[in-house]
């Protein structure tokens, strides 16, 4: 086994406060109120500084070291379907995709949430529809996140979530 130092402190940080963030404005939070309004800019805030880290950062928090490839998920699919382990170093293709998919569609919650409180989409329908929307997507998103993480530790004997809190993956 090879001990490797995959997510650095600022990663970490960003990812269980992104949680905590979503978490409290998914169920705890009055919508639309002051304390509602002030965490979802949190997350915006959080995300601006992953942005900003995923250009400057370290070599597995960095954009170019997990692109979004279709070829190179498609390919990790075959990998799973085929019983074939590859532990990926950093985030593996499909978990690529994800990080990707929940980083814009936040954003998007965020939007469309300080729409919300503006004069000119005040009430507006399909802004506080597509904010909904988006919290489901998002709800759906992390319930199959949190399953695939759970599905590739236990097929891979790594564990992932470990790895979240500690930095340091095991690889075979
Ligand atoms: C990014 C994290 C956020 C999450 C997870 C989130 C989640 C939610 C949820 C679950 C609701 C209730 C929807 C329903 O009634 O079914 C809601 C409503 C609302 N949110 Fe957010 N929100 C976020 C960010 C924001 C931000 C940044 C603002 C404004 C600055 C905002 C403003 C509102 C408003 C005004 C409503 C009431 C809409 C309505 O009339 O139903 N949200 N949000
Ligand atoms: C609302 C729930 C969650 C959201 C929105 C979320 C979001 C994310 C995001 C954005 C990343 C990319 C991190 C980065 O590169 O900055 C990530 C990675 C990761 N998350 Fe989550 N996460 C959630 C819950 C969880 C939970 C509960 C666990 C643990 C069981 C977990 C384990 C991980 C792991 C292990 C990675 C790294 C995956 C890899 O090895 O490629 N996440 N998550």
């Amino acid at each position: 086994m090879r001990k490797l130092y995959v997510w650095d402190p600022l990663v970490r940080l960003f990812h269980w406060a992104l949680v905590a963030g979503l978490v409290l404005n998914m169920f705890v939070t009055d919508p639309g109120k002051t304390a509602h309004r002030w965490l979802g800019y949190g997350v915006l805030l959080l995300i601006g500084l992953r942005l900003i880290w995923g250009l400057v950062g370290p070599r597995f928090a960095r954009f170019r070291s997990f692109p979004p490839d279709p070829v190179a998920a498609l390919g990790h699919a075959t990998e799973i379907a085929t019983g074939r382990v590859h532990v990926h170093e950093g985030h593996s293709p499909l978990g690529a995709l994800m990080v990707y998919n929940l980083l814009a569609s936040c954003v998007i919650i965020g939007l469309t949430g300080w729409m919300l409180t503006t004069l000119t989409w005040f009430g507006v329908e399909w802004v506080e529809d597509l904010h909904k929307a988006f919290v489901t997507w998002v709800q759906l998103s992390a319930v199959l996140h949190i399953a695939a993480v759970i599905f590739e530790s236990r097929r891979l004997r790594v564990n992932l979530p470990k790895s979240m809190v500690t930095g340091y993956k095991w690889l075979p």
